[in-house]
């Protein structure tokens, strides 16, 4: 298929239908790094289709990782164990993913070489001083561009830490662990709010251990990882676009299967009961290969539309869903997000970003420096809103814009191969078109 670059979205006034999505982004990187450094053979099954996990993977094969990739998302790594990665003879290339950078400059920075870690023109621009410093601090030292990406990170013997990161970051948490993993002594990082908890899972799964008590979490140094096979449950975060379109909707119902329900994850769910959807949910029993993450069938039925303000202290537990919830007033309601600045350094300036195409589309949208408010009418004008190269604003701007009066354009709706390369495919799939509905 050639490229999206721009899609038309016919409006829409109720989504339908059972599905999965893809396999989930932050725990595919996971287990694709604890693999490589788990000594024997790991497969994992339904791993995260979208650009971010391949760059991770393109990243570890230049480590000296073997990796097999079968049909239908199973992959197969042979583990190096912790301290065999090879030293990469050029830069490894992250993309646009920022949990590979991190992640893995946590990993370097315990190994007897140096390496340089870059990104595209988005990952260039987002901060890397929460991860050099603690880094630095427990004996690595990383050269950057002004905090900013490429890295080169000077691995080295490395002593154990106690971090406490000024934002809730669950990259910074576990670049921190990863570089404990190969420290002397215990590290340990003090979380200012909880954030993501897919590391310590994967660790036990692996055959390690982690200490948690209370937002304390801690590793100990030169354990050995084993290898293990394990499937990844749906994304969450993917899905959450799917829940919020049923949920904006009255007369939606969107099923999903198999997705994960983390409960450092799932804080959407309350949020979408909150505006007035009928929420479901049916976990399933865990398996041998669930490594500890819960999973399960997701309902949303759209009701009535409400209107909601985020609190800042449950911004972390959402923090990948608010492009997602911004939607969700696009046709009728009103949704006010606090204490989210953190929304301005990832993919794109998602504040800014969302605020701009929404009120392309003929959505009111006010911006702030730590969040935004966005006021929907029953049915807005419509217009062309461009993603900037973010996967999460592209996704956003579609579902909007089914709520509009005519066609809108989504510019720039093929950064949607960073974490769900088919959504445009099912968008198509799960729609019904006004004209099957009897336009209003
Ligand atoms: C991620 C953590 C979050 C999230 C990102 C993925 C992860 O970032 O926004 O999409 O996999 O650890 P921060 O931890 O920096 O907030």
């Amino acid at each position: 298929m050639p490229p999206l670059t721009a899609v038309t979205i016919t409006p829409a006034r109720r989504v339908r239908g059972r599905l999965c999505v893809p396999g989930d982004k932050s725990i595919s990187h996971r287990y694709a790094l604890f693999a490589a450094l788990a000594e024997g053979s790991s497969t994992l099954s339904h791993f995260a289709p979208g650009a971010d996990c391949r760059s991770t993977l393109a990243c570890l094969r230049r480590l000296g990782v073997d990796i097999r990739e079968e049909p239908a998302g199973r992959i197969t790594l042979l583990g190096r164990g912790l301290h065999q990665l090879s030293s990469p003879s050029a830069p490894l290339d992250a993309g646009n993913s920022g949990t590979t950078m991190r992640l893995l400059a946590g990993i370097l920075a315990g190994q007897p070489f140096s390496t340089t870690l870059t990104g595209d023109a988005s990952l260039s621009r987002r901060p890397m001083r929460r991860v050099i410093e603690p880094l630095e601090q427990m004996g690595a030292r990383v050269e950057s561009h002004g905090g900013r990406p490429p890295l080169t990170v000077h691995g080295t013997a490395l002593h154990g830490i106690a971090h406490r990161p000024e934002v809730p970051s669950a990259q910074v948490k576990s670049a921190v662990l990863l570089a404990g993993l190969h420290a002397e002594g215990t590290t340990t990082v003090v979380e200012p709010a909880a954030t993501r908890d897919h590391t310590e899972r994967a660790l036990v799964a692996f055959g390690g251990a982690v200490h948690v008590d209370g937002s304390t979490v801690s590793v100990a140094g030169g354990q050995r990882l084993v290898a293990h096979s394990l499937s990844v449950p749906g994304d969450f975060s993917s899905a959450a676009f799917w829940l919020v379109a049923a949920a904006a909707h009255p007369g939606s119902r969107i099923e999903i299967e198999d997705v994960g329900l983390n409960p450092t994850r799932t804080a959407l769910l309350d949020v979408l009961r909150r505006f007035g959807a009928r929420v479901t949910v049916e976990r399933t029993e865990a398996g041998e290969d669930s490594g500890g993450e819960p999973r399960g069938t997701i309902i949303v039925e759209g009701d009535r539309t409400g209107s909601l303000a985020i609190a800042p202290e449950e911004v972390p537990g959402l923090i990948d869903e608010l492009p997602a919830v911004a939607a969700l007033a696009a046709q009728g309601g009103e949704v006010t997000v606090r204490g989210a600045a953190e929304l301005r350094v990832k993919e794109s300036d998602r504040i800014a970003v969302l605020v701009s195409g929404f009120r392309a589309l003929g959505i009111d949208a006010d911006e702030r420096t730590d969040g935004f408010t966005i006021r929907g009418t029953a049915s807005p004008r419509g217009g062309v809103a461009d993603a900037r190269g973010d996967h999460r604003m592209a996704m956003a701007f579609a579902v909007a814009a089914l709520a509009a009066a005519q066609p809108s354009t989504i510019e720039g709706a093929d950064a949607v191969v960073i974490s769900y390369p088919d959504f445009f495919e099912t968008l198509e799939r799960l729609v019904a078109p006004l004209d099957e509905l009897g336009a209003p």
